[in-house]
């Protein structure tokens, strides 16, 4: 660049109202934060990596932070942070939230259509849109001139509750709308759809409501409702909720004319049109969409409880109008209920692999949706309490997805008095030690240090598909060879022999050495495999992961204290706690050492490049007074720094401390920049 150039561009920069060049910044972080969610929550397909994101989210916090007068309702950072509201207040729908008429077959839908054609005095074949019926929550979102202004639930049709705040944070509700040619934004835009929650986030909020002593949600949607009713949204905030479109309330300045050119125009305009969704000609084609459907149900990620089947045409739907408060032109055709009655023959603790007992119902044979169902999880003592569920009980039971069966409730209106009350054994079923439960929490564990059921437990979540992935070494062969003793704990897997293996039950030598080999192969791993796989509380693959991306191999994870653990992203009080003791007992060490001694292998992973120390080389001299040397290396390797033992022209950093020599006076020949200890640990913290 020339200098006089630069000159002026510097001039300028001084000369321009400040507050007007931060304004600008901050209008196109929002733009292009906007644009960057809806890449990724809306479309699944992000421009940049989440590190980027965060930069930009941040940069526009500190500016709004560092001038409050740039703060707005909508801005991309104030999805949380609203203050807990005393109460919700009402909003009352422009045009009424209907509900739909149901039907459960065929005949049923043959009758629907005769109705339309009967209503229409024309038996002209009908274009529908079918979409997949999302089991959710119903809400409305009002946009004013493409920016979000109210977010409602349906409530009684007429009047709904102001949940505005809770839903901001639902980041698949666009607060500003993305203009599209040629589909202007209408003036006013009420938009309807369900908010939901995913099956795997539904399970993992139970299992940690289970886990805290905390009633369980029966089903994702009810997980979802009570999700929306919080009055504090950070609560709300923490839920990953997401959001389909469905419908239009009222619309101001539209000149659409179907259904079908309606969901386009809402992906258009930055929401997610429900994903299953076809154009049908005639019934036949809806009847087939309804099968595959049906036949993708359990494999989705989300629950859908039918087809919704709407009239295309939005001259035909105004034709057609409404009917004690449903639509004429849309009908729900349900999928068959996948709840049923049923009784529970017993109730029998199960020990888990962390000593956990949890009471599973055997029920009386029942199917439902297609499979037989024997026994549900009663989840924990307080469940069964709370839901008042009896040995003898006649129960309704639920089969989701691929969730385990539920018991919904129980129905005391059919006891006969011959019930009776589950009580949790003293003693463990298994391996007769003491059962005791700590305080505040709602599980009752096996205390025996030695319990076959936990040592099976924990040797087949080992061998797992996600875990070391040993093939072919399953439920009863792991049930086999702790019950002859040929296996103590994980290590002695890598110790079996081909003739130990072949006087298992079922076992050919052809198939011993199939197991030999898979057993062989596994000791090539990962290391957040290898840490995932060992069972530790808390610690799942995604944490594994942040941990060997932090400290890079196993043994700095071992040496680590509580308060270094602390430093990775993700690891809390407890979860740092429960590393630290698991690795603090001899019986865990001496496991993985046996297990590194027999050759499980994984490749060191590379320190987190994203760290503030990254690319950059330091050299530690002399004496450190404040932490010792091999600390100081921990923490720089931590924030993505390397350390190296000799001064070159690639050194970053000296890091000088008392009576620093040779090293310190070539870094001074090179010209480095050398820091004092005291610099060092100010960098550390900043
Ligand atoms: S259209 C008159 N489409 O089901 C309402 N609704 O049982 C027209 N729902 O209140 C709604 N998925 O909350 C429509 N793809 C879908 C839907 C859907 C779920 C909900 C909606 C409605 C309820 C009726």
């Amino acid at each position: 660049m020339d200098l006089t150039k630069s000159e002026t561009y510097h001039q300028t920069r001084r000369t321009m109202p400040t507050l007007h060049r931060i304004r600008t910044e901050v209008e196109r972080l929002r733009q292009e934060l906007t644009l960057h969610n809806h890449r990724y929550y809306v479309l699944d397909d992000p421009l940049v990596s989440d590190a980027e994101y965060d930069a930009l989210f941040r940069r526009l916090l500190e500016l709004e932070k560092q001038y409050p007068e740039l703060q707005a309702p909508l801005s991309p950072t104030q999805r949380v942070g609203a203050p807990p509201l005393a109460a919700f207040t009402q909003v009352r729908h422009s045009l009424p939230m209907l509900s739909l008429g149901n039907v459960l077959s065929r005949e049923e839908m043959q009758e629907f259509q005769e109705r339309l054609q009967r209503f229409l005095k024309n038996d002209e074949p009908i274009e529908y849109v079918a979409e997949a019926k999302i089991d959710g929550v119903a809400v409305e979102l009002v946009y004013e001139q493409g920016k979000l202004v109210v977010g409602a639930t349906r409530g009684d049709g007429e009047t709904g509750e102001d949940i505005t705040q809770n839903l901001k944070t639902v980041r698949a509700v666009p607060l500003v709308l993305l203009p599209s040619h040629p589909r202007p934004l209408p003036a006013r835009l009420e938009v309807r759809g369900e908010v939901f929650l995913a099956s795997a986030p539904f399970r993992q909020l139970n299992q940690e409501r289970a886990a805290a002593g905390e009633p369980l949600f029966a089903n994702p949607r009810n997980a979802t409702a009570g999700s929306l009713k919080q009055l504090d949204s950070s609560v709300t905030a923490t839920r990953p909720l997401d959001l389909f479109c469905h419908g239009v309330g009222q619309v101001d300045g539209m000149s659409l004319a179907s259904h079908w050119d309606l969901t386009q125009a809402l992906q258009a305009w930055g929401f997610k049109p429900v994903p299953q969704r076809r154009l049908c000609g005639n019934l036949a084609e809806v009847f087939a969409f309804f099968d595959e459907l049906q036949a993708q149900r359990d494999a989705l990620p989300y629950e859908i409880d039918g087809v919704v089947v709407k009239v295309n045409s939005f001259a035909l739907q105004r034709q057609l109008g409404e009917i004690s408060r449903s639509p004429r032109w849309a009908i729900a055709y349900k999928f068959p209920a996948r709840q049923a009655t049923t009784k529970v023959l017993s109730i029998v603790p199960q020990v888990g692999r962390t000593g956990v007992l949890t009471p599973v119902a055997e029920l009386e044979p029942v199917g439902i949706g297609g499979v037989t169902v024997r026994n549900a999880s009663l989840h924990n003592m307080d469940e069964i309490l709370r839901k008042d569920i009896r040995i003898g009980d006649t129960i309704v039971v639920e089969r989701a997805g691929d969730v385990i069966p539920y018991v919904v409730k129980s129905l005391p209106e059919k006891r006969t008095g011959e019930e009776r009350l589950f009580q949790m054994p003293l003693q463990c079923p298994v391996c007769g030690a003491e059962v005791e439960r700590e305080a505040g929490e709602a599980a009752y564990r096996c205390t025996g240090l030695a319990c076959s059921a936990k040592l099976k437990e924990s040797l087949k979540f080992f061998c797992s598909r996600g875990s070391m992935d040993i093939e072919g070494l399953g439920e009863k062969l792991i049930d086999q060879l702790v019950d002859k003793a040929l296996v103590h704990d994980a290590g002695d897997l890598y110790q079996l022999t081909q003739e130990q293996l072949a006087s298992l039950e079922r076992m050919a030598e052809k198939s011993a050495q199939n197991l030999l080999a898979a057993i062989d192969k596994s000791k090539t791993t990962t290391l957040p495999r290898f840490l995932a796989s060992l069972g530790i509380r808390h610690i799942g693959e995604a944490t594994a992961k942040q941990l060997a991306e932090h400290f890079g191999t196993l043994a700095a994870i071992r040496q680590a204290s509580a308060d270094e653990l602390q430093q990775v992203r993700d690891v809390g009080a407890e979860v740092a706690g429960s590393l630290a003791h698991f690795f603090a007992q001899p019986q865990n060490s001496q496991v993985i050492d046996k297990l590194l001694a027999a050759g499980v292998v994984f490749p060191a992973v590379a320190a987190r490049r994203d760290g503030k120390f990254s690319g950059a080389t330091f050299v530690l001299t002399g004496t450190l007074a404040v932490m010792t040397r091999p600390d100081a290396q921990k923490r720089i390797e931590a924030l993505g720094g390397k350390v190296s033992s000799s001064v070159s022209k690639l050194t970053t950093y000296v890091v000088a401390g008392t009576e620093a020599g040779a090293k310190l006076e070539k870094a001074q020949k090179l010209g480095l920049r050398i820091v004092a200890e005291d610099e060092f640990v100010a960098m550390l913290q900043e």
